[in-house]
C-alpha cells in the first residue's frame, strides 16, 4: 500500500514496544499498512506480518539500541510488572531522543493524570524529552472481556465478572478504536503534543456489560460486586502480581466513585471514524 500525503512527511522507521500485546500489534500492524516501516519490539522477538521482530526487554538495556536503529517514531507501552516503570524508561526515552527519535506516543490509562502511579508517572517524561508527542489515555478495553484476560476466564469458567466498581459506568473501547489514533499521532504532520482520553461511544455498568454479554452469548452472565479486599485476593489468586493487583483493586474504588464515567469524542476527532459499540464489539468477538 502507497503512502497517504500525511504519511509521506518524512516519516522514517516506526518502533512499536508491546507489538505482540493488545494494542501493540493492532498499532504495528496498522502502520505497516500505511506502508510505513516497523520494528516490533518484545521480549519474544516476534511481530505482525511486514514489520521487522527485534528482542526488546525493557530490564535488559542491551536490548535498546538495536531496537532504535534507524526509529525516528515510538509507540510506548509500560512494563506493567513494574511498580516504577518511569526508572527503566526515562533512561530509555533519552537514548531514543539522542539517537534521532523525534515522536514519542505513549499509551496511559484514562485513570491516570500526569505524574500518577504506574504509566501516569512516565507522562512528563515523555512531554520533556521529545518535542512532538502524544499520550493516550484509554478507558477500560472491551477486549477485556475476550481472550485470557481475567475477566475472559471467570466468564467462561464461572459465568461471572467479579469487580469492586458497584454501579459505576466506564466508557469501554475497542482496542482497534485506540489503534487507529495511536496510528494517527504517530503519523500526523502537526504533532498533538497533549494526552488524549479516549473512549467508545457510551458509559456502561459491569451489569450494563454482563447483560450484552448474556444477550450475545446465549448464557446469563451475572456482575458480582465485592469490595476492594477481595478483588486484591481474587487477582492475585489469578496470578497477577500483587502491586498490579493493588492498582487494579484501587482503580475499580474509583471507577464506583464515577472516575470513568464519562464519553469523549476524541476518536472520531482524531481519526474522522466514530468508535465501535460495546454491543457491536461483542456480537463480533464475543464467543462462549
Ligand atoms: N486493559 C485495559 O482495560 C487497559 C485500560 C487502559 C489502559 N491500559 C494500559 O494498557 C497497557 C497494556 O497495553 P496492551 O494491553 O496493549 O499490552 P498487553 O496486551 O498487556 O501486552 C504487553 C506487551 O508488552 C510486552 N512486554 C511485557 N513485558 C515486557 C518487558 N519487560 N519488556 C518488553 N516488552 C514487554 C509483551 O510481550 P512479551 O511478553 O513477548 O515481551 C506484550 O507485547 C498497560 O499500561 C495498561 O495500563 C489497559
Amino acid at each position: 500500500m502507497t503512502l497517504s500525503t500525511s504519511d509521506a512527511t518524512s516519516v522514517g522507521r516506526a518502533l512499536v514496544t508491546g507489538a505482540s500485546g493488545t494494542t501493540g500489534r493492532r498499532v504495528a500492524a496498522g502502520l505497516a499498512a500505511r506502508g510505513i516501516a516497523v520494528t516490533s519490539a518484545n521480549r519474544s522477538g516476534t511481530g505482525p506480518a511486514g514489520t521487522r521482530g527485534t528482542r526488546f526487554d525493557w530490564h535488559d538495556t542491551s536490548t535498546h539500541p538495536g531496537a532504535l536503529h534507524e526509529v525516528d517514531r515510538v509507540y510506548l507501552i509500560v512494563p506493567a510488572d513494574d511498580a516504577d516503570p518511569q526508572a527503566v524508561m526515562r533512561p530509555f526515552l533519552t537514548l531514543a531522543r539522542e539517537s534521532g527519535v523525534r515522536r514519542a506516543v505513549l499509551l496511559s490509562s484514562s485513570a491516570l493524570s500526569s505524574g500518577g502511579p504506574g504509566p501516569g508517572a512516565v507522562h512528563e517524561a515523555v512531554a520533556e524529552l521529545f518535542d512532538e508527542w502524544a499520550v493516550l489515555r484509554p478507558s477500560w478495553f472491551m477486549q477485556n472481556f475476550v481472550g485470557d484476560h481475567p475477566h475472559a476466564a471467570t466468564i467462561r469458567a464461572e459465568s461471572v465478572i467479579t469487580t469492586a466498581t458497584g454501579d459505576g459506568r466506564v466508557g469501554f473501547i475497542d482496542a482497534d478504536d485506540i489503534a487507529r489514533v495511536a496510528v494517527e499521532t504517530l503519523l500526523s504532520p502537526v504533532p498533538w503534543n497533549t494526552d488524549l482520553v479516549l473512549t467508545g461511544p457510551e458509559a456502561l455498568s459491569y451489569d450494563d456489560v454482563a447483560a450484552v454479554l448474556t444477550d450475545v452469548g446465549g448464557r446469563r452472565i451475572a456482575h458480582v460486586p465485592v469490595d476492594a479486599d477481595t478483588l486484591r485476593t481474587r487477582l492475585e489468586a489469578a496470578g497477577v502480581f500483587p502491586a498490579l493487583a493493588a492498582m487494579l483493586s484501587t482503580l475499580d474504588v474509583a471507577i464506583a466513585g464515577g472516575i470513568d464515567d464519562r464519553v469523549t469524542d476524541t476518536v472520531s476527532q482524531v481519526t474522522g471514524t466514530a468508535p465501535r459499540s460495546f454491543r457491536e464489539f461483542a456480537a463480533a468477538e464475543f464467543r462462549l
